[in-house]
């Protein structure tokens, strides 16, 4: 008996690349099929662990492409979709939010879409728990219930994919399940985010920027944990849910950069005051306990053991931070790989 195909959007990202590693490393009897459009931050030497697998095939291409990905899902046989392909960071949906309305709300309305149409048996749609506000200190935490109230346009983008995705499952009676999780941390984060970027930075001994007074909150998630909640999602998730995921971790931005510094031996007075983000949310924290009830799912890493594990990786993969620095990833797969480089207009 075939195992599943299963069609993994934004495979060449963050999280996407660790679930890929993972799924390949669990289940060698599915095969997995990555769409991504290799944006600034998707990278393919994110899945070079996994080079020559013949369980994987990657293709070049945009998840707004409707006939791209009709076609993918028959030619493919999809049985599921885990969705990760998103515009993913705040700063840059405050500098320009057209992208992550076009990837992030009609990207996964064509992606939707198409799955409705090809019958497919499974939808992940992967969300954060942006898209519920902000906590002030002394409120509890997030639960699948909290009426969504989106800060930034990346969050309000999101909630909107994820009320599609929703009204996909309740309209149409489609198995899309919803996942919404809390700051995710480990390898391969691109360093635009918190913890890769003041990492990289104190290890090059630059000035780590702080926004504001550096008493904002997150809840971090080591993305392993993620991943594993997300593969529970795809095989034991109730259609038309939603599962929060959280690192039961909420820390303080400034105590999270002091920790960064102590890891790395570095001194304290690299940090530097910057003018805060606007908008900032101040906390997030979720309540993971649906998860855990319902998926038999836990988060396994504490923060202190999983940030000492992101230290030991990004300074363990210097070839892979130099390339992501000096912008040599953006042509890395073409050169190495052209002959398995499947595109779009092949596809098609
Ligand atoms: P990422 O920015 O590292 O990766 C996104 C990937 O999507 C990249 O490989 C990019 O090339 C690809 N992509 C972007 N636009 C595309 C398009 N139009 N077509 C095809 N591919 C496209 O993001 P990440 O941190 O890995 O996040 C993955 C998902 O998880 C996102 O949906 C995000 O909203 C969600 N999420 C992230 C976090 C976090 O802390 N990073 C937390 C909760 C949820
Ligand atoms: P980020 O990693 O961008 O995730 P998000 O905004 O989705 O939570 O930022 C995490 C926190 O760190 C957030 O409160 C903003 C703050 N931050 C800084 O103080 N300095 C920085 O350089 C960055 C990138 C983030």
């Amino acid at each position: 008996m075939r195992g599943m195909n299963v069609l993994v959007t934004g495979g060449c990202g963050f999280i996407g690349a660790n679930f890929v590693q993972q799924q390949r490393r669990l289940y060698p009897q599915d095969r997995l099929i990555v769409l991504d459009a290799l944006t600034y931050c998707g990278n393919l030497r994110n899945l070079e662990p996994l080079s020559g697998d013949r369980g994987l095939r990657f293709v070049k291409g945009d998840i707004c492409d409707g006939d791209l990905v009709g076609k993918l899902l028959l030619e493919e046989e999809i049985d599921a979709i885990c969705h990760f392909a998103a515009e993913s960071h705040v700063d840059r949906s405050i500098l320009g939010p057209l992208p992550f309305v076009q990837t992030n709300v009609v990207g996964t309305t064509v992606l939707l879409d198409a799955a409705r149409n090809a019958g497919i048996g499974r939808f992940v749609h992967v969300s954060t728990d942006e898209v519920y506000g902000t906590l002030s200190p002394s409120d509890p935490p997030f639960t699948e219930n909290t009426p969504l109230a989106p800060r930034s346009p990346y969050a309000a983008s999101k909630a909107a994919s994820d009320h599609l995705a929703l009204a996909y499952a309740h309209t149409y009676g489609m198995p899309v399940i919803v996942t919404r999780c809390s700051n995710n941390y480990g390898p391969y984060q691109f360093p635009e985010k918190l913890i890769p970027l003041m990492i990289l930075s104190a290890m090059a001994d630059k000035p780590l920027p702080v926004y504001g007074d550096g008493q904002q909150v997150r809840d971090w998630i080591y993305v392993a944990d993620h991943c594993a909640g997300i593969d529970a999602a795809l095989r034991r998730g109730q259609p038309g849910e939603v599962y929060n995921f959280g690192g039961r971790a909420e820390c303080r931005n400034l105590q999270m950069v002091h920790s960064i510094l102590a890891l790395l031996h570095k001194p304290q007075s690299l940090i530097r005051f910057v003018a805060d983000r606007p908008g900032h949310d101040r906390r997030y924290a979720i309540d993971c306990q649906k998860a855990e009830q319902q998926l038999g799912w836990q988060a396994r890493w504490t923060l202190a053991d999983g940030l000492v594990e992101t230290v030991r990786w990004y300074r363990e993969n210097p070839a892979w931070c130099q390339s992501v620095q000096s912008g040599e990833y953006r042509t890395f797969f073409e050169r190495n790989y052209a002959d398995r480089l499947v595109t779009a207009k092949e596809v098609a």
